[in-house]
């Protein structure tokens, strides 16, 4: 299989792309030699399936063409320096001994950090080799497209590679999705994993514990357009995806507790279904049946496990949840195992493919993002505009993608059609102001490879 191969080595003349070459130009006057080798990681569109990679359920993303590209030069010396051809992203140096993730500022050099601590980590060694490397994005960030988990799988490719070390894809997948959380959320996996294990021409369906990923084949008569809504969202910068995760971790441990399991070892929705033997049906019967519409106070939440607050806070709730007083169970709880259901459901009519497939997954779609909408709340007035605007230009389905409250949408629009489709969209949403000045906002996008390291070929 091929997620068990460590990420593909090829062979490049740089002189045939020019982003490579500028990208040596750069590195060269910045650092005063050539790279010795430079690694590709892109970001990722998520079909369907949202805020459920966490609870333990499937998801169904594809690697996008979008990418983080790294020049790098190991050196003899105990100093990593990072520089990024984007102005905007500061130089940053450290020394290999004193390596510091400050969760409290989601700057661009800490994601690399996290993958760099990731393959630390993982082999449990010291003191990494020291490095130069000038980093290239062109994942826009903040977009719900997984620009920082591309940069931290770049990361940790660049560090198993300086150090002449080797994992399979999935082992490094795993490895980024934990340091990851060094920045302070609390993701799943499905970013790093689809940032290692895409492939083109396919889109995934990735399921964790234990990961993998197989190919979904999309139906030829669909195109899939991404639009940005330009409102950024940068999860790391505030509580709201660590509250969901919350949410879902205690509406875990409810049902637990009122079904008589060992709540306090079950943290995950897809956990506690699993130790009931129920379908995901039966699972929302059972969150019809336990939770009231309400929002619960940490009071009510303490008295139903039986704990103090003292207790919750040490041992359930994360850092910058500790103080919210509410939280809703039964919304969060209902999403999660029904958009675990539409993932199956999408994935069986890419494998069936039946005559009115594209209808179908377009439905599956909207659906998806309606409970997003309503049950979530993760999304936002302007996403919701954009979404309505899509599907009024000729979308058969359209959504949400990434974590939300901003970011893009990804619509599924028949093939043939994506010029006019965008054209309109441009025209309804993009016309007024400083959107219009936006370049590459909306682009049909296709299943692109996963992440690599490129060398120079030895005649360049
Ligand atoms: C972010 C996280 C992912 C996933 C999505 C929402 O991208 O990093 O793990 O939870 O949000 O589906």
């Amino acid at each position: 299989m091929t997620s068990l191969t460590p990420p593909p080595t090829l062979s490049v003349r740089v002189t045939d792309s020019a982003r490579l070459l500028k990208l040596k130009q750069m590195f060269l006057s910045k650092f005063g030699s050539d790279p010795k080798f430079y690694v590709r990681a892109p970001g990722r569109v998520n079909l369907i399936g949202e805020h459920i990679d966490y609870c333990g359920y499937a998801v169904l993303p594809m690697a996008i063409e979008q990418d983080i590209l790294a020049a790098v030069e190991p050196v003899k010396n105990d100093v990593i320096c990072l520089a990024n051809t984007n102005p905007q992203y500061l130089d940053f140096t450290t020394s290999t001994n004193s390596i510091q993730i400050d969760k409290t500022k989601p700057l661009w050099h800490n994601y690399f950090l996290c993958g760099l601590k990731g393959i630390q980590d993982h082999f449990n060694f010291n003191k990494p080799t020291g490095m130069n490397c000038l980093v290239d994005g062109t994942v826009p960030p903040s977009s719900g497209l997984s620009s920082s988990s591309a940069l931290v799988c770049c990361a940790g490719l660049i560090t198993l590679t300086s150090n002449g070390m080797a994992l399979s894809k999935v082992e490094l997948a795993e490895a980024c999705a934990k340091s990851e959380r060094y920045i302070g959320t609390e993701g799943g996996g499905m970013d790093q994993s689809i940032s290692f294990l895409g492939e083109e021409g396919t889109a995934k369906l990735i399921e964790f514990s234990p990961l993998r990923a197989s190919d979904v084949k999309l139906p030829p008569g669909a195109v899939f357009v991404i639009a940005n809504s330009c409102v950024e969202m940068n999860k790391a910068a505030t509580s709201h995806f660590n509250i969901r995760v919350m949410e879902c971790r205690l509406a875990t441990k409810l049902i637990a507790k009122r079904r008589g399991l060992d709540w306090k070892s079950l943290s995950k929705l897809g956990d506690v279904q699993g130790k009931l033997g129920l379908s995901l049906q039966e699972m929302q019967a059972v969150v019809e049946e336990i939770f009231h519409r309400e929002p619960y106070s940490v009071e009510e939440i303490c008295g139903a496990l039986g704990i103090t607050i003292d207790e919750l806070r040490a041992t359930i709730l994360s850092q910058n949840t500790q103080d919210v007083s509410f939280f809703k169970l039964y919304q969060r709880a209902k999403h999660v195992y029904s958009e675990a259901q539409r993932v199956l459901d999408f994935k069986e009519v890419c494998d069936e493919a039946p005559a009115d497939a594209v209808q179908r997954l377009g439905a599956l779609m909207s659906q998806s993002h309606e409970s997003c909408k309503n049950m979530y709340e993760c999304s936002c007035p302007e996403v919701d505009q954009l979404v309505n605007t899509c599907l009024q230009s000729g979308a058969i389905g359209s959504r949400l993608t990434g974590a939300g409250w901003g970011g893009c949408t990804v619509s599924m629009v028949p093939a043939g059609h994506q010029d006019a489709f965008i054209a309109k969209v441009q025209d309804a949403y993009y016309k007024d102001g400083s959107l219009a000045l936006l370049k590459n906002n909306i682009f049909a996008t296709k299943p692109a490879s996963g992440a690599l390291v490129l060398l120079e070929a030895a005649n360049n």
